[in-house]
C-alpha cells in the first residue's frame, strides 16, 4: 500500500465530524446495525462519508464493520483502501462465509467487500439477480456494523443496483446532500422514495455547509 493511500485512510479516520455523525447513528440504532448511505444526485461525498463512518464504527468498542461498495456504477471505495476489487470466482453466491469475499483492510477490524471487477466490462444482466439483499442479511449476522456506499437515488442506471431496494434490507438511511448545489427538489425526491419504499431515513448529511451567521 502507498503513502498516499494509507494518508487518506487516516486522515479520514480523524474527522472529527464523521466520528460525531456515526455517534448519532450509534445512539439512534442499539444491536447491529446496516446503513445505507445515498444521495439525490451524484458527486455529493457518499463514499467518502461511508468510509469515514466505516473507520469511526471499527475504532469504536471494537466493532466488527464491514464496509460494502454496492456502486457499481462508480465504485471507489477498493481504490481508497487499495485492494482488489471482488471477483465473481470467490462465490458471492454460493451461500459460504463473508470471509471468502470480503478484503481486509488497514483498518483493525474493518473489512470491505469491493465492487464486482464483472460489472465493469460485462452485461448488467448477468448482475440482474445478484442476491445484494442476502448478501446484506449475511452481513449483518457476522459484522457488528455494516456500512452500504450506494449510487445516487437519480438518475437511475442499468448498472446500478438500486438504493432504493437495497435501504429496505436496512436499519436506517443517511443522505448526503451539498449545499448550495443539490437541488431541494431531488433530494425531496430521494426521500419520498426512500420513505415509500418503507425504509427509515435516519438523517441528511449537508456538506459544505457553512453557518450563515458566522
Ligand atoms: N465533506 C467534504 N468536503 C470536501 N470535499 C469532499 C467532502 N466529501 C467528499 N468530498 C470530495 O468530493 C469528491 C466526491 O466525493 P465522493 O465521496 O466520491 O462522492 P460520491 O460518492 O457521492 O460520488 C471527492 O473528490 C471527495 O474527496
Ligand atoms: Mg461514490
Amino acid at each position: 500500500m502507498n503513502s498516499s493511500h494509507v494518508n487518506k485512510i487516516e486522515l479520514l479516520g480523524r474527522i472529527a465530524e464523521m466520528k460525531r455523525i456515526y455517534s448519532v447513528i450509534e445512539s439512534s440504532i442499539k444491536g447491529s446495525v446496516c446503513i445505507v448511505v445515498t444521495s439525490g444526485s451524484q458527486g455529493e461525498g457518499k463514499s467518502t462519508l461511508s468510509a469515514g463512518l466505516a473507520i469511526a464504527a471499527a475504532k469504536r468498542n471494537d466493532n466488527r464493520v464491514l464496509l460494502v461498495d454496492f456502486n457499481w456504477y462508480a465504485p471507489i471505495l477498493h481504490q481508497i483502501f487499495d485492494v482488489d476489487m471482488g471477483d465473481m470466482v470467490d462465490g458471492y453466491t454460493n451461500g459460504g462465509p463473508m470471509e471468502q469475499v470480503v478484503r481486509h483492510t488497514l483498518i483493525n477490524n474493518l473489512d470491505l467487500l469491493p465492487a464486482l471487477k464483472e460489472t465493469m466490462t460485462e452485461r448488467n444482466e448477468e448482475f440482474r439477480h445478484f442476491p445484494s439483499s442476502e448478501l446484506l442479511r449475511k452481513a449483518k449476522a457476522e459484522y457488528d456494523v455494516v456500512i452500504v456506499d450506494t449510487a445516487a437515488a437519480f438518475p437511475t442506471n442499468y448498472r446500478m443496483i438500486d438504493p432504493i431496494e437495497i435501504s429496505k434490507s436496512s436499519d436506517g438511511v443517511v443522505l448526503v446532500t451539498l449545499t448550495n448545489v443539490t437541488p431541494r427538489q431531488e433530494l425531496k425526491r430521494a426521500c419520498t422514495a426512500i420513505e415509500t419504499a418503507g425504509a427509515n431515513i435516519l438523517g441528511i448529511v449537508a456538506n459544505q455547509w457553512q453557518n450563515p451567521i458566522a
